[in-house]
C-alpha cells in the first residue's frame, strides 16, 4: 500500500476510507492517547479491549508480517482516558515505504489523538543496561538513511523543515520517570538509534553507534516519532532493552531471545504504561 505523502490529493482519498471505516465502528470514541505496542508487548491490548479492528479489515491499512506482532487497532477506556492501541506496527525492513510505516500516526492525528506513546524492543548498547530493563527515550538518532517527511509538504499539517529539538516531550518523560519511581520499576533514560534492519548489527556497528552517542539500538520508532513531532503531537518513547547488542554480549542474537526478554519485562512495562496513562 502506497500513500504518497500525508494528505494531499490521492493521500486524502486513501485516508478518507480508513477514517470513515474506523469511525463507523467506534462511533464517538474519540481517542486522546495512542500507544504503538512493540515486539512482544502487545498484551496490553488483549487485557484492555472495548473495540478491536483487524488491520486487514480496515480500508487502506497496511498489514504486519512479523512474528510477535499481531495486527489490530484496539480501542479501550483506561483509567478514564480514551486510548487507541496498535497491536503490531509496520517496519521499513518489511519492505513498506516510509509513508506506509507512518500512515497509522497520520490516522491517529486525524482521529484527534494528542499524545502518542511509542514502544519497542531494542538492543542495549550502553554496557550498563541490563536485559529486560526499560529505557525512556530522551532523544533519537535517525540512522535509517531516509526520512518519513521526504516528498511534497502539506503546510496545513506541518512545517517543511520541522523542529526536532524536543521530539520526546519533556513533561511526559518526567511523568514517566515519576510513575516508574512510584511503582518501584527501574528505568533508564537514553538515546535510541534506529537502523533499518532486518539483520541485527555487527559488533563493529554496535561500537559505531555507541561512539555516536546511542544507548539502545532498534529498527523502528524513529519514523513514527518524527511524523508525530511534525504533526505537533506529544510523544513518549519507551524501549524494552531485550538483549545486550552484538559484541556487548558474548552470545549471538535471536528474535526468540528478544521475545523472551520482552516477555520478562512486560509486567513492569504494562504497569508503567497504565500509570502514565492515568497520570497523563
Ligand atoms: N538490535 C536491533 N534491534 C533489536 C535488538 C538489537 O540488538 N534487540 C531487539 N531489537
Amino acid at each position: 500500500m502506497y500513500c504518497p505523502i500525508l494528505l494531499p490529493e490521492k493521500g486524502m482519498d486513501i485516508m478518507k476510507g480508513t477514517i470513515e471505516y474506523i469511525k463507523s465502528k467506534t462511533g464517538n470514541f474519540n481517542p486522546e492517547i495512542a500507544i504503538i505496542l512493540g515486539s512482544g508487548l502487545g498484551e496490553l491490548a488483549d487485557e484492555y479491549c472495548d473495540i478491536k479492528l483487524a488491520y486487514k479489515d480496515i480500508p487502506n491499512f497496511p498489514v504486519s508480517t512479523v512474528k510477535g506482532h499481531s495486527g489490530n487497532l484496539v480501542f479501550a477506556e483506561i483509567g478514564g482516558k480514551k486510548v487507541m492501541m496498535m497491536q503490531g506496527r509496520f517496519h521499513y525492513y518489511e519492505g513498506h515505504s516510509m509513508s506506509t510505516v507512518t500512515y497509522p500516526v497520520k490516522v491517529m492525528k486525524k482521529l484527534g489523538v494528542k499524545t502518542v506513546i511509542i514502544t519497542n524492543a531494542a538492543g542495549g548498547v550502553n554496557p550498563y543496561f541490563k536485559p529486560s530493563s526499560l529505557m525512556i527515550i530522551k532523544d533519537h538518532i535517525n540512522f535509517m538513511g531516509t526520512n518519513p517527511l521526504i516528498g511534497p509538504n502539506d503546510d496545513n499539517l506541518g512545517d517543511r523543515f520541522p523542529d526536532m529539538s524536543e521530539v520526546y516531550t519533556k513533561s511526559l518523560r518526567e511523568t514517566a520517570r515519576n510513575c516508574a519511581s512510584r511503582l518501584n520499576i527501574p528505568v533508564e533514560e537514553g538515546v535510541y538509534i534506529a537502523l533499518t534492519g532486518p539483520a541485527y548489527e555487527t559488533p563493529a556497528e554496535v561500537n559505531m553507534v555507541r561512539t555516536l552517542g546511542a544507548d539502545a539500538v532498534g529498527m523502528s520508532t524513529v519514523p513514527e516519532a518524527i511524523t508525530a513531532c511534525y504533526l505537533k503531537m506529544n510523544v513518549l518513547g519507551i524501549s524494552c532493552i531485550c538483549n545486550s547488542a552484538a559484541g556487548i554480549s558474548t552470545v549471538g542474537l535471536s528474535h526468540k531471545e528478544v521475545l523472551e526478554a520482552a516477555d520478562k519485562a512486560k509486567t513492569g512495562f504494562k504497569k508503567l504504561v497504565l500509570e502514565i496513562i492515568k497520570e497523563g
